[in-house]
């Protein structure tokens, strides 16, 4: 954990016009500066930052907040992520506390294998760009692939000398365990002796979203048949083959740009797009594409596009990442290059113009593709035929959402000239044989109920409205704080008329987080005092990344808070017994109810601060000067564009979940 006092540190150094400054191009505009929005394609600014007061604020798409709610939202840190990057750009030290001896270890532990992993890297990427051996062999290699020397920079590349242990004596030299070296499969050790295992290897470091380096990818150089053509880090504590993306440190923020992902199989197929000029792309590194991987992409698009060489072995077995990613809610579309191509090949060859081109028009729906693939196959053979069909019904019941599964039925019952009746009880069989494994499985754990909690405290007298929805946020907070949800934004699109509509976004995230960010956009704090205390604390807590221990934090809090804090929690046991009578009549699913009720909550708690922040400033105004009077206006007109967009929001989200 980041101790209290390193984040406090944090936010009393990080200037946010400075912090901003990096990613968006700032103009002074009175005592604040303006920028466009970076979260939304706008041609005028209204993406405005206040020196200050330290937050900053979108007013194209509604989002705010401090230096911190920017890195997470623009950035995708996670909000540990952002207090290191902050404490990074600043030269403050972090300090970790509360923590037992043995997760210091722990998280030691990883912080050496990271660092170590950062030797490495800079240490191959100099031997590259420096060393003779380097230059001749490495350097000369990517630039007969195409590279040039601004895209190995970018993507960090470098040369493991063709030297047993020339890496290793380096790295000891200056001060690396040779544990941490092993550990990170660096290093490989046989009994007394040392050995590099990128020995004479050109190296691809792998980063994590936030640009850590987590391993490698060597390819060799040779034409040995023995060895392998790419050689990767082992798992450690820091590299999951299976969680991570190559590419994704760099292509993150144009894959919530472009709100699509390619997703490629290879390294260089990777950095050939990126060099051509499409920049959304990352690899899975040749394994089979894992839930985690997608989840990753999920967290900033929901349409995936998969590219596949042209000479198509093991495509069969590939379109199993199909259904993974349906079942994600997500849209998948699919994309062959002609023969003996791959995505490296044919975009070394090909302009920008061409690529996009190719992919516009030979990017096709799963459904189509399946069709197109299979049927090749399986011509004039019945039997196939209707496993094919079986196939794509397989696939379209992966899908979550039922009005899109039923235009799948349509589509396919037109592609495969067989009656939707067919294909819906077949998809009808298949459902309800998923169902009845769910519910062999949902019944070994009794389910929480959630729709109940609704329905508590009935207004019997007048109610505190505002009170009632800032409890609410604090009881959800305290139940599913730690619960990564679905959450469906809406977010403002302006089109090339002007014309203004709501689009949904799906976004997984913590609960948590997502109220911190949500909050944050307006800077709103809660009227209630001890709420907000509360509220600080338990974020506090969830931002530490521990799950909140109910019993100690009780403990450490006040009478009147702890007092709240149990009647949160009493209440829930309540509704839980409660419920069993009714049991049946609530059949919601859990999760979309606790995504749908926290939107409501929320949304309806902004609209109300936002009229009071807009009434507030209204009283301000007859005690301007001119000028400051025209900028509070201009700022209360923003405000009521929000109220106004707010208002919109809810409507939809209620009718939506209705
Ligand atoms: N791969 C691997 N180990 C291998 C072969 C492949 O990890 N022995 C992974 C690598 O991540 C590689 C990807 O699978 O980038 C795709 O493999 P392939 O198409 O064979 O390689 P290319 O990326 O096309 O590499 P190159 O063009 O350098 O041959
Ligand atoms: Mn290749």
């Amino acid at each position: 954990m980041i101790s209290r006092s390193t984040i406090d540190q944090v936010f009393e150094t990080a200037r946010v016009e400075e912090v901003i400054g990096d990613f968006v191009q700032l103009k002074k505009a009175g005592s604040n500066f303006k920028g466009l929005s970076p979260f939304t394609d706008e041609r005028s600014p209204s993406f405005m930052v206040s020196p200050v007061k330290q937050i900053w604020k979108d007013f194209s798409s509604g989002k705010g907040g401090n230096v911190v709610a920017f890195l997470m939202e623009h950035e995708h840190f996670t909000y540990p992520e952002a207090i290191k990057y902050l404490a990074n750009k600043y030269g403050i030290e972090i300090e970790e506390t509360e923590q037992t001896n043995e997760e210091k270890e722990q998280a030691n532990e990883r912080e050496s294998l990271y660092l170590v992993s950062e030797f490495a890297k800079d240490y191959f990427h100099t031997t590259l760009l420096k060393s003779e051996e380097g230059k001749a062999i490495g350097l000369s290699y990517f630039k007969e692939r195409g590279f040039t020397e601004d895209t190995i920079k970018k993507f960090q590349l470098g040369y493991s000398p063709n030297s047993w242990d020339a890496f290793t004596t380096e790295a000891i030299k200056k001060g690396y365990k040779l544990e941490f070296l092993e550990k990170t499969g660096l290093t490989i050790v046989k009994e007394e002796k040392q050995f590099d295992r990128f020995k004479g290897r050109v190296l691809f470091p792998i980063l994590s979203m936030s640009g850590r380096t987590l391993g490698f990818g060597g390819r060799i150089l040779t034409n040995d048949k023995k060895a392998a053509k790419y050689l990767n880090s082992p798992e450690s504590d820091i590299y999951h083959k299976s969680k991570v993306l190559y590419g994704i440190f760099h292509a993150k923020q144009a894959i919530a740009k472009e709100d699509n992902c390619y997703l490629v199989e290879g390294y260089t197929d990777v950095i050939q797009f990126s060099q051509t000029g499409i920049h959304n792309v990352v690899s899975s590194s040749g394994t089979a594409l894992t839930e985690e991987q997608i989840r990753l992409v999920n967290r900033l698009t929901k349409n995936i596009t998969l590219l596949f060489d042209g000479d198509a072995a093991g495509l069969r077995a590939s379109l199993r990442g199909v259904d993974l990613i349906l079942e994600q809610g997500m849209n998948v579309k699919i994309c062959t290059f002609p023969e003996g191509e791959d995505p490296d090949s044919f975009a070394r060859k090909n302009s920008l113009e061409e690529l996009t081109l190719y992919l516009e028009e030979n990017a096709r729906d799963f459904i189509n593709f399946k069709a197109a693939v299979l049927v090749d196959e399986t011509k004039n053979d019945p039997v196939k035929k209707a496993d094919t069909i079986r196939d794509m019904v397989v696939s379209i019941s992966k899908i979550p959402d039922v009005i899109k599964r039923e235009i799948y039925v349509q589509e396919c019952s037109r592609i495969m000239d067989i009656s939707e009746e067919v294909l819906f009880n077949s998809l009808a069989q298949i459902l309800s044989k998923n169902k009845k494994e769910q519910a062999k499985s949902a019944s070994k754990n009794t389910e929480k109920p959630f729709e109940v909690l609704s329905q508590q405290s009935q207004p019997t007298e007048k109610i505190d409205v505002k009170f009632q929805l800032e409890m609410k946020i604090i009881e959800l907070l305290l139940l599913y704080g730690g619960d990564e949800e679905l959450f469906e934004d809406l977010i403002l699109h302006t089109n090339e008329d002007g014309e203004v509509t709501l689009l949904p976004e799906k976004k997984e995230l913590k609960v948590h987080q997502k109220v911190f960010l949500d909050l944050q956009q307006d800077e709103m704090e809660f009227t209630n005092p001890v709420f907000q205390e509360l509220f600080n604390s338990i974020i506090a807590n969830y931002q530490n990344e521990t799950p909140l221990q109910t019993e100690s934090f009780i403990a450490q809090l006040e009478f009147e808070k702890a007092k709240i804090i149990t009647d949160i929690f009493m209440e829930e046991e309540k509704y839980h017994l409660h419920d069993w009578e009714r049991k049946e009549i609530y059949v919601k699913d859990k999760k979309q109810s606790i995504s749908q009720l926290l939107n409501e909550t929320i949304l309806h708690l902004r609209k109300l601060l936002i009229a009071r922040q807009i009434n507030s400033l209204a009283n301000e105004i007859n005690q301007k000067e001119e000028e400051a009077k025209q900028e509070l206006l201009q700022t209360i007109l923003e405000y009521k564009k929000l109220e106004v967009m707010l208002s919109r929001k809810l409507e939809t989200v209620i009718r939506r979940f209705d």
